[in-house]
């Protein structure tokens, strides 16, 4: 089976695409048959050993995958041959087979493509977790969004909409902000020629933001912090600007701001239940058509590399995603 490999450390330019042995399921395990295995920035970080897990070599990238059930090993019902799922892998699913627990294929929802379906466990399963389980938003509450065209950011434009909140979308570019504007977005913010603190007060009527989602970090993360509301949230996703930022605690306590750290990665393993119940929210949203997930792009296995580097280089909107 074909596999694109990363062999060494280093820039997307070095991954292979080699032939390698088609795996078996064993004991409670499943052989699937990848048909689409979606991309995240952190697939940029892993294949440089910048990331917090560091996978043995040679390893695929591709954390998240999905496809049909082709065989299953003992103790696992036959009937489930045929069954297309979707799964969470941490690294591994550039490649045209996989083998899972059976616990870890969750079923695709009816009408559901592969390509919409492989983008759904990371993007979206982070950004319900953090919105519901960690910050709790309510109703008629304002969500402003960094990076908000990007995988997690435009996501959570979407379940920030579908938890009835208000939500501001803040970006790089007007292009990036009329995808979000398409995908629900009340207003918008261009971080890079606006002034994102006075812009989500102006937006706010001086009240402030009551949660702030951002996977972005840098200089933007202060304003945006500066700019929260009384018992507001402030949601620390992740860091794709590459800057870990520095935040004065004054403003935490002035205005009993709560910070919240999300890693969903961790938070399934400790919270199976609550992860479940949150899948189950994004995948009844995607079966009534209230969710639809936007495609960047989709690329042959071959074209892996070309895919991580539009990722890293600042390029896409939404989701990038292999398709085999
Ligand atoms: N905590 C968790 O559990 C968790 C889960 C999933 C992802 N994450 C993290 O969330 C972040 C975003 O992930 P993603 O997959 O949504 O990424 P993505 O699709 O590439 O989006 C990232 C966004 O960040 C902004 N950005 C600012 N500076 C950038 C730079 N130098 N390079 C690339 N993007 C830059 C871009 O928007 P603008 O151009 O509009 O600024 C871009 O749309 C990553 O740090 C990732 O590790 C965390």
């Amino acid at each position: 089976m074909r596999a694109v490999l990363c062999e060494a450390f280093g820039k997307a330019d070095g991954l292979v695409l080699k032939d390698i042995a088609k795996p078996m399921a064993g004991p409670g395990q499943l052989l699937i048959r990848v048909r689409a295995a979606a991309l995240n920035f952190f697939d940029t970080l892993i294949i440089e050993d910048r990331y917090q897990y560091t996978p043995d070599l040679p390893f695929s990238p591709s954390g998240e995958i999905s496809g049909e059930i082709e065989a299953v090993g003992e103790g696992v019902d036959p009937a489930r041959i045929g069954e297309r799922v979707l799964c969470y892998l941490r690294w591994g699913g550039a490649r045209d087979y996989v083998v899972v627990r059976e616990d870890e294929a969750i079923g695709m929802p009816d009408g559901l493509s592969f390509e919409h379906a492989a983008g759904l466990m990371i993007t979206y399963g982070t950004t319900i977790y953090a919105l519901r389980s960690r910050a709790r938003l309510q109703r008629g509450e304002s969500l402003a969004v960094m990076g908000a065209s990007g995988g997690v950011g435009l996501a959570a434009v979407e379940i920030g909409k579908l938890m009835g909140a208000r939500v501001i979308a803040c970006a790089s570019s007007d292009e990036k902000l009329e995808l979000c504007r398409q995908h629900g977005a009340d207003d918008l913010v261009n971080y890079s020629s606006q002034n994102l603190k006075m812009d989500l007060k102006r937006l706010t009527s001086g009240k402030g933001v009551d949660v702030v989602y951002d996977p972005v970090g840098g200089d933007f993360s202060e304003a945006a912090l500066r700019a929260t509301g009384w018992y507001g949230r402030f949601l620390v996703v992740g860091f794709a600007s590459g800057t870990i930022p520095k935040m004065p605690l004054n403003l935490v306590m002035l205005k009993s701001v709560d910070l919240l750290g999300v890693f969903w990665g961790e938070a399934i393993v400790r919270d199976p239940v609550e992860h479940a119940r949150n899948m189950s929210l994004i995948l009844g949203w995607v079966a009534s058509g209230q969710l639809k997930p936007h495609l960047h792009q989709t690329y042959p296995l071959e074209k892996t590399a070309e895919a991580i580097s539009a990722i890293a280089n600042r390029e896409v909107r939404g989701k990038v995603v292999i398709t085999l």
